[in-house]
């Protein structure tokens, strides 16, 4: 199929590129590159050892869409494009609902104009809110979220929802991501975020290789086995399988599908910590922090329905995770630059 990747410069999307490539897709990517850069391109270029189509463009700019849409004949869009960091969009709500949001409503038009009406969107666990009960199943209630970014998930879930109850013509995949790690084996593209990390394994591998001199560990009297928080990690590469497994979903006509992605297996801070030191032999230092505003105990995810219904199930697990995201941090200490 020819796929048109939203956000496809930018972590998971560089992956998915890969793995739509190993698949045997023609993928085109849109991103404006402002969390990415065109250099992860270059790398899936040469992962893959084939080509794809790149247009460095904005979601919300209908003529570029439109552009590609009538020149390329796209029969899906994977859409990851999108603002993400927690804490900037409890500063800046405006700029995450008009950039998600408004940016989606351009795209999914411009797509139903042009007759292309199969999208696979990236949501996320966040939607769940804090959870009554673990492990959460697609049948858990959404919840209330604590900030902007976790709103336009979930405000954009229903958006598409009622577009597809509309016209049951649309495909419309949401698939809830649980914590990303990890990067490919080859150590060729990862997560390269800006600034101080925000997010637990890129913060850690910045303290192993040096640049930052030790992890906060924000909380230690959650009421989980050791006290810190859990959450359900999962290896990008077996997200970015996923996201192929959802185009067969797509080429099914299965309507409207929501998926965990998760492994079904919870880790504290202090746990990663430990197979973190055990897969590289870098010591983390830490000290204990308060907790962080918003964060709750623990998160995994119950992802049966995922293996039931697209015979996806995650592949990797947590030696690998820590062990692949130090390969692309200790080769790549600056990231694309
Ligand atoms: P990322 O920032 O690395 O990738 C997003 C990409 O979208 C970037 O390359 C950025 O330049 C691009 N982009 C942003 N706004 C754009 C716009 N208006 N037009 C064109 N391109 C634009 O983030 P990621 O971690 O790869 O996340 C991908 C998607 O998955 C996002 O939608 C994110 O919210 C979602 N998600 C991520 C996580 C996570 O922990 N990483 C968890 C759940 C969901
Ligand atoms: N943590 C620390 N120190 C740090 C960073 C994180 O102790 O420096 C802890 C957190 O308190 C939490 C765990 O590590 O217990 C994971 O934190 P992350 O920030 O890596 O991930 P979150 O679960 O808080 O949230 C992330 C994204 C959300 C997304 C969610 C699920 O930031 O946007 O994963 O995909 F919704």
């Amino acid at each position: 199929m020819k796929i048109l990747v939203t956000g496809g410069a930018g972590y998971i999307g560089s992956h998915t590129c890969v793995e739509l490539l190993n698949a045997g897709h023609e993928v085109i990517v849109l991103d404006n590159l402002s969390n990415s850069s065109e250099k992860s391109l270059d790398r899936v270029r040469e992962i893959a050892g084939k080509d794809l189509v790149f247009y460095k463009g904005d979601i919300r700019d209908r003529a570029c869409l439109e552009k590609i849409f009538s020149q390329d004949g796209i029969d899906a869009v994977i859409h990851f494009a999108g603002l993400k960091a927690v804490g900037e969009s409890v500063e800046k709500p405006w700029e995450y609902y008009e950039n998600n949001i408004a940016g989606t409503l351009t795209l999914v038009d411009v797509m139903r104009q042009n007759g292309c009406k199969n999208i696979i969107f990236s949501s996320s666990s966040t939607v769940y809110g804090t959870p009554e009960e673990i492990p959460v199943t697609e049948q858990t209630p959404k919840g209330t979220c604590t900030n902007p970014y976790g709103w336009t998930k979930s405000m954009l879930e229903q958006i598409l929802s009622d577009i597809q109850k509309a016209d049951p013509q649309w495909n419309v995949i949401l698939l809830r991501y649980f914590n990303p790690i990890g990067a490919h084996p080859s150590g060729k593209i990862g997560e390269n975020p800006n600034g101080i990390p925000n997010n637990l394994m890129p913060y850690i591998t910045q303290v192993a290789v040096g640049k930052l001199e030790k992890l906060g560990v924000f909380g230690d009297d959650y009421d989980t086995p050791d006290g810190t928080g859990v959450r359900d990690y999962i290896h990008v590469v077996d997200l970015a399988i996923g996201h192929v497994a959802a185009l067969r979903k797509v080429q099914e006509n299965a309507g409207l599908k929501v998926y965990n992605l998760g492994t079904g297996v919870g880790y504290s801070v202090l746990d990663i910590v430990k197979n973190f030191e055990e897969a590289t032999g870098q010591k983390i230092p830490y000290e204990i922090k308060p907790r962080r505003a918003g964060d709750i105990a623990a998160n995994y995810a119950d992802a049966s329905l995922a293996k039931e219904e697209m015979g996806w199930e995650a592949q990797f697990g947590i030696r690998e995770m820590c062990a692949d995201s130090w390969r692309w941090q200790s080769n790549n200490p600056n990231g694309y630059e």
